[in-house]
């Protein structure tokens, strides 16, 4: 890759802990915890983990909806993690984030010309130029110009994810972080959604994050993909080698989740079931954190962190100290997408 757009570098987030109810602090949550990765031009990073494993801190570290606790965002060649909000505001047209619940993240008591204008207006631009960006910004995402005027919930689930990427997009940026865009919508909407985003990158050469929790999701759409658990990359590299030969047995367990369309396939594919829910960041295990639920956990993983290196051909690196080797036969060569 040449020089990256995005350049993450040991990004971490700690929350205070709750206080108990005798008033004694909680121990502090590590939700990030030494997050790095690049993204290039155009490209799109898919963002993979469970519910809890830090996907959405980490995006809202990158746009600085969050201030990190430490760690490094460089975009374009400048450093914005550490940049005041009067310093960032240049940098926030190319950044902008599309979030989950399309109802929850639009204003539902401004019109849609409003909620689309807002980036703009911010950022200088006079009403009636704002106004008429966001008819063609309508029309762009797939909707009516003329309703405009509308509010939120006059919109089906889709149409409002629909607004809410057009707002991403007001700015003309050059790096969209998606966070869990279609997880909110009916099934049937969602491929509608992908298809749209993707379209979108082709004729305006974003760059995405595109968050999911589930690999099926971001199986399209990316070029690499990056696996958390508990606040860390345990994985990442290029589509096809961390999908055609996943190295992390959590990855692995993810993959043999996702139901395959082929029945024949389905019968006889390998499959992992992960045991209970992922621990606490407020306590995380020691050495490595997914020794509880690994089925292949040994003495050593009790003790010592595995750090992300290189396993396998090409540039995929996981943290693992017994990394898999290729796969058996049908873990994820069948594996539908949208
Ligand atoms: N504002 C906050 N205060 C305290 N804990 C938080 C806060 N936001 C997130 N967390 C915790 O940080 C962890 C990561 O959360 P999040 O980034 O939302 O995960 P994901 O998007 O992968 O589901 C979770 O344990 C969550 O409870
Ligand atoms: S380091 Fe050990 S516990 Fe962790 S994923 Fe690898 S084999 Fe499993
Ligand atoms: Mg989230």
């Amino acid at each position: 890759m040449t020089e990256p757009l995005l350049s993450v570098r040991d990004l971490v987030k700690t929350f205070a802990g709750r206080r108990s109810r005798t008033g004694r602090p909680g121990a502090p949550i590590r939700a990030v915890d030494g997050v790095s990765f690049d993204v290039g031009a155009g490209e799109t990073l898919g963002l993979v983990g469970e519910s809890g494993c830090g996907k959405s801190t980490t995006g809202r570290m990158i746009v600085r909806l969050l201030d990190p606790t430490s760690g490094t965002v460089t975009f374009d060649g400048t450093e914005i993690g550490g940049l005041s909000q009067a310093r960032l505001r240049p940098h926030r047209r190319d950044l902008q984030m599309v979030f989950q619940d399309p109802y929850s993240s639009l204003n539902p008591r401004q019109t849609v010309s409003r909620i689309i204008s807002e980036p703009l207006l911010v950022q200088g631009e006079s009403a009636a130029a704002a106004r008429k960006r966001a008819a063609e910004l309508m029309e762009l995402v797939g909707l009516i110009p003329e309703h405009l005027d509308r509010y939120p919930h006059e919109f089906s689930g889709g149409q409002a994810q629909r607004i809410g990427i057009a707002r991403s997009l007001a700015t003309s940026p050059r790096l969209v972080i998606a966070d869990e865009p279609v997880s909110a919508l009916d099934v049937s909407i969602q491929a509608q959604v992908v298809n749209l985003m993707e379209r979108l990158q082709r004729e305006l050469g974003l760059a995405y994050v595109f968050i999911a929790h589930d690999l099926s999701v971001v199986k399209r759409v990316c070029d690499r993909v990056a696996v958390m658990y508990l606040g860390r990359i345990v994985e990442i590299g290029d589509k096809a080698e961390v999908y055609g030969s996943p190295a992390h047995p959590y990855t692995r367990a993810l993959l043999s989740a996702v139901p395959l369309p082929d029945p024949q396939a389905e019968r006889t594919r390998e499959r992992i079931v992960l045991l209970g829910d992922p621990p606490s960041p407020a306590d995380p295990p020691p050495g490595c954190s997914f020794h509880p639920r690994c089925p292949k956990a040994q003495d050593l993983c009790r003790t010592e962190r595995p750090l992300l290196r290189i396993a396998g051909p090409g540039s995929r690196q996981a943290a693992c100290h017994f990394p898999e080797g290729p796969l058996p036969g049908g873990l994820s060569r069948d594996l539908p997408v949208m």
